[in-house]
């Protein structure tokens, strides 16, 4: 199958906001969440869609950075779980690391559940170190780690 990949537009929100509540069932972005961000994309927004061959989003990654020369944030990355295990997700988190150079960024920062070994291990094979723990960042006993990338 050919996935292809380009930026999110408004026109996106709903369908993905619809997979948002399936896949962070605990804690899913809003519409207007969704919609704040992907009216700064190509701004201080780098978000990307992933789509099959019958061009239905299977998969979404964004990235924030303020200004020229700042660090960068990974804000999301989600790949629908009949897709996973195909690259999507290195393909997009390649996208995001690229535009972060592009933005002159000497670091890439993000966070990640303690338990999200799947995420941990795709970050990891992309450079990423383990520098903190946040403790109940996600809620009371749910953890997140922060991770970074330099840049330079
Ligand atoms: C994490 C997630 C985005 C990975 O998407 P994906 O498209 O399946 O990932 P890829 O196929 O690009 O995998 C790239 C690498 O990540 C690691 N990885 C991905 N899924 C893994 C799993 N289930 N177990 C172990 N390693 C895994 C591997 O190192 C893999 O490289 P390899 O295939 O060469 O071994 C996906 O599982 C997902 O959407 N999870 C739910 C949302 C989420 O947790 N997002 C991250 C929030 S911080």
């Amino acid at each position: 199958m050919t996935i292809t990949y380009r930026s999110m537009i408004p026109f996106d929100i709903p369908v993905v906001s619809a997979m948002e509540k399936e896949i962070f069932k605990d804690d899913p972005w809003s519409v207007g969440q969704f919609k704040e961000e992907v009216a700064n994309n190509g701004i201080t927004r780098h978000y990307l869609v992933a789509c099959d061959s019958q061009h239905q989003i299977i998969g979404w990654a964004g990235a924030m950075c303020a200004q020229e020369g700042a660090d960068t944030d990974i804000l999301t990355i989600a790949v629908d779980p009949d897709y996973r295990l195909r690259g999507i997700a290195r393909h997009m988190l390649t996208s995001l690391i690229d535009w972060a150079y592009t933005k002159n960024s000497p670091t890439i920062f993000l966070e990640v559940d303690k338990n999200n070994q799947p995420a941990q291990a795709l970050y990891i094979s992309e450079g990423f170190e383990i520098i903190s723990i946040r403790p109940d960042y996600y809620g009371a006993g749910l953890d997140a780690l922060v991770m970074t990338k330099a840049l330079e």
